[in-house]
This record gives structure tokens, sequence and C-alpha cells, in this order.
């Protein structure tokens, strides 16, 4: 059985202030009240996480870190450590492009963060996905393949299930290009199958995968109908709380 899909909105270096913060987490609430059949989560930036936190207490949306020191504790200026995060969040995003990008993350180092994130009990949000040249030269499944097989090696099934898989093709993040369904479902599918390899037949059928990558609310309902698709990562359209729901809507 699968769970319910997953929607997240992933804020990034967004909104500038604390206020505006705990507003759009309040407003994304309020906006997905009356939502059912779809787990709703935020990613703010880590310095507003207590507030968001405490505005949503209670509430039916989950809290998202949007990164995880690979470590446990120690001299790692600026890191956030998985027990940290845990307090405040009950999700994580690993491995998200423009983290590997501005962190020079090899895929070792995306899975010791994912492999630190279970042990803390945080629901991993594992990213994934191609860059342009790699799409070109036609190798995108394969390269994905690859980077799930890393990303995952050594992470318990349970584990995997409780949080999901984003494929977020490089390309086509906050380039309001997206992926074709046909694409995005090919690429999920391989996921899937990756998962069935290493975790088991049992694992492959319930985990959920995302797709991430300028889904808008005119896209959303096209990419959430494809059946490998179970939710979207969401990140300019999750900045206007209107828009967040617009998109969480379609998978009713
Ligand atoms: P986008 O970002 O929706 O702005 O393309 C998606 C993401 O980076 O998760």
């Amino acid at each position: 059985m699968r769970e319910p899909p997953l929607a997240a909105g992933n804020w990034k270096m967004n909104p500038p202030t604390l206020e505006e913060c705990v507003a759009l987490a309040r407003g994304v609430r309020d906006a997905t009240r009356e939502l059912r059949g779809v787990e709703i989560a935020v990613a703010p930036p880590f310095v507003a996480l207590a507030a968001v936190r405490d505005a949503l207490a209670g509430s039916h949306v989950r809290v998202s870190g949007q990164d995880v020191h690979e470590e446990e504790r120690g001299a790692f200026t600026a890191g956030v450590s998985a027990a940290m995060l845990r307090e405040l969040a009950s999700l994580v995003i690993v491995g998200h492009s423009e983290t590997r990008r501005d962190h020079g993350l090899t895929e070792a180092r995306v899975n010791a963060k994912l492999r630190r994130a279970v042990a803390a009990s945080l629901a991993p949000i594992l990213c994934v996905g191609e860059t342009l040249d790699v799409r070109r030269a036609g190798a995108a499944e394969d390269y994905v393949r690859r980077q799930v097989r890393a990303d995952v090696d050594g992470v318990s099934a349970g584990d995997l299930l409780r949080g999901v898989i984003a494929y977020e093709p490089i390309w086509a993040i906050g380039t309001g290009r997206t992926a074709s369904s046909e694409d995005a479902q090919a690429v999920c599918a391989v996921v899937r199958s990756v998962v069935g390899s290493v975790a088991g037949a049992e694992a492959a059928a319930s985990v959920r995968i995302q797709y991430g990558g300028s889904v808008k609310p005119t896209n959303a309902a096209e990419l959430m109908a494809q059946p490998d698709i179970d939710g979207a990562l969401v990140g300019g359209a999750s900045l206007e709380a209107e828009d967040f729901a617009r998109i969480v809507q379609y998978r009713l």
C-alpha cells in the first residue's frame, strides 16, 4: 500500500523575513485545510524553522529542513545536525541539486547525509536528477539509476518508505521548463525499479516518488496523473500559498 502522495514546498532562501515565513506557513495551512488524501509539508530556511514549527503546531502541515550535515556533531561551522533538526522538523531534503552544486557534494556525501537523517528519525526527501547535457545525450535514465543506487546504499526499506524520492531534472528547476509528463513518468518508473532491486518488490510498490522542477498549478494535474508520480516538490510556486494549494488539490 502506497502512503498518500506528499506535496512539499521548498522555500529555499525565501521569504526574506521571519514574519513573512510565519505568514506563508499560516497561509499554506489555511489554504490546504480542506484537502484530504495528501500529505503537505513546507521546508523553510533553517533560521525560520522554530517559528514555523510553532505557527504550524497541531496542524496538518509537516515541517522539513532543507539540508542536514553528514556528521553527528563537532567543528563544522554553519552545520546543522540531524539531532538538532529533529527537534524542529519531521522531514529533511537531502541532496537537492542546489545544495549538491553549492557544497560540491559527491554521491557518497549525499548517502552519508541520508543515513544520518534516517538514524535521527527524520523522513528523507532525497533529490536526484540529471543536467541538460546528460538529458541531451540520452543518458538521463542511466544517470538517475546510478544516483539512486549510490544515494540509498545501506538505507533500509522502512526508512526509505517513511520519506520520498524526488526526481528533479536540474534543467527544469526554476527555469519555467517542465519535463514532459512522459519523460517525468519514465524516470520515476526507473527510480521505482531501482528501489525494487535494492529493497525488494514490496518497497518498490510502496515508495513515494515526487516530481519537481517548475511545477505550477497549470501543469500539476498532468504530472500528478502519472502512475509512478506520487506528489510534487515545489520551489517557486510554493511561495504563494494559494498557488501551492492549487497544485496540491490536483491529487484528490
Ligand atoms: P522550482 O524548484 O519549482 O522553482 O523549479 C523546485 C525545487 O528546486 O525543488
